[in-house]
């Protein structure tokens, strides 16, 4: 690891260029420590473009912690549906109804108390410390380790959890103690557009303190090993209509993937048997003939579904599958779907 021999230097070109080149994002006019929570949980593993409609949605919808806490979860996950990893709303609200019981509707101002709350990690602590409080603490995500990995030259593996710790010091080190806020979001900025996988150097406003611009290593780091392929998972979605023309839906388990989003009835596909049959074994119910609606990859963070996706009819009008109601159209459209169901909704609703 090398030293910035310059740190005020270093401050004051990345803060310059921060200033003058900063978008002009929807919490960045704020200070509200709620507010910046709710963008900065929305922006993890989400791009900035697709989160601005998500968080002024959002903000109108929930406009206090009070309001968020006492939110119906099937409405909040409405509000997130398109955004993905639905843990992190159900995580926000029941660390929103901590503040609000146990703190007065105070978001904690210090990074240990602040870092109790349900879904609040390191990062998201700092993010909010510093940008709502202005207080100096470091917040690093994958796109800060690029940019620290590069300006000091660091080789340690950003895949290792145990390995931030490095990079977190690095920022405690540099980070300005006047302007924290403006110094953190101006790291992640020059993460999102200039410090990108492939750098464009010659635009970077603190290359001149970069040890791997100096050295040509810039294309080389981060240091990231390959984490494992993902499971390919071909499944089959079966859209059934009844004769009052209402679709058959059931929610997904309250724990794991896509917890309590609702669906239309799914099964894994296996070689050796049909879509109906494996309906059949699962559900116990009889289908009608299938129609194949579209098929798609839909791929999650460690595995990717290939979906098939049918329209159908139940044999008989006696059993329904287990866990399964009929809802109206207007009724399936308030409830929260993952993407994959939304993307067969969208053939469908209007016939
Ligand atoms: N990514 C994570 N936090 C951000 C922020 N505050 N502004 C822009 N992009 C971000």
């Amino acid at each position: 690891m090398q030293i910035i021999e310059n740190k005020v230097e270093f401050r004051e070109n990345l803060l310059t260029w921060y200033k003058r080149e900063k978008r002009d994002l929807p919490w960045r006019r704020t200070s509200n420590p709620y507010y910046i929570w709710v963008s900065e949980v929305m922006l993890q593993q989400t791009r900035v473009d697709t989160v601005i409609p998500y968080y002024e949605r959002f903000i109108a919808k929930y406009p206090t912690m009070e309001a968020l806490a006492k939110a119906e979860e099937n409405d909040l996950l409405k509000m997130w549906e398109g955004l993905g990893y639905y843990s992190r709303a159900r995580n926000l609200q029941s660390g929103v109804q901590e503040v609000v019981e146990s703190y007065g509707s105070k978001v904690p101002s210090n990074r240990k108390e602040i870092s109790t709350l349900k879904g609040v990690g390191p990062y998201t602590a700092g993010a909010v410390l510093s940008i709502a409080f202005g207080i100096p603490e470091h917040a690093v995500d994958g796109n800060v380790m690029r940019v620290i990995s590069r300006l000091v030259l660091i080789e340690a593996d950003i895949a290792v959890a145990r390995n931030k710790k490095i990079f977190e010091d690095v920022v405690m080190d540099l980070i300005d103690p006047l302007d924290p806020s403006s110094f953190n979001q101006g790291l992640m900025e020059l993460g999102a557009t200039i410090c990108t996988p492939r750098p464009k150097c010659l635009l970077c406003p603190v290359r001149t303190h970069c040890s791997a611009f100096h050295e040509g290593k810039q294309e080389e780091l981060p240091v990231k090993t390959r984490k494992v392929k993902k499971k390919f998972i071909p499944v089959a979605s079966f859209a059934i209509k009844n004769e009052e023309g209402k679709w058959l839906l059931g929610q997904r388990p309250e724990k794991g993937l896509l917890a309590n989003m609702w669906e239309f009835p799914m099964v894994e596909l296996t070689d050796d048997k049909t879509p109906a049959e494996t309906f059949k074994e699962q559900y116990g119910v009889d289908l009608t003939e299938l129609f194949d609606i579209i098929t798609f990859k839909h791929v999650f963070s460690h595995l990717t579904w290939e979906m098939n996706s049918f329209r159908t009819r139940l044999a008989g009008t006696e059993k329904v599958p287990e866990g399964f109601r009929f809802f109206t159209k207007e009724e399936v459209e308030a409830l929260p779907m993952p993407v994959p169901v939304l993307k067969i909704w969208e053939e469908l609703k209007n016939d």
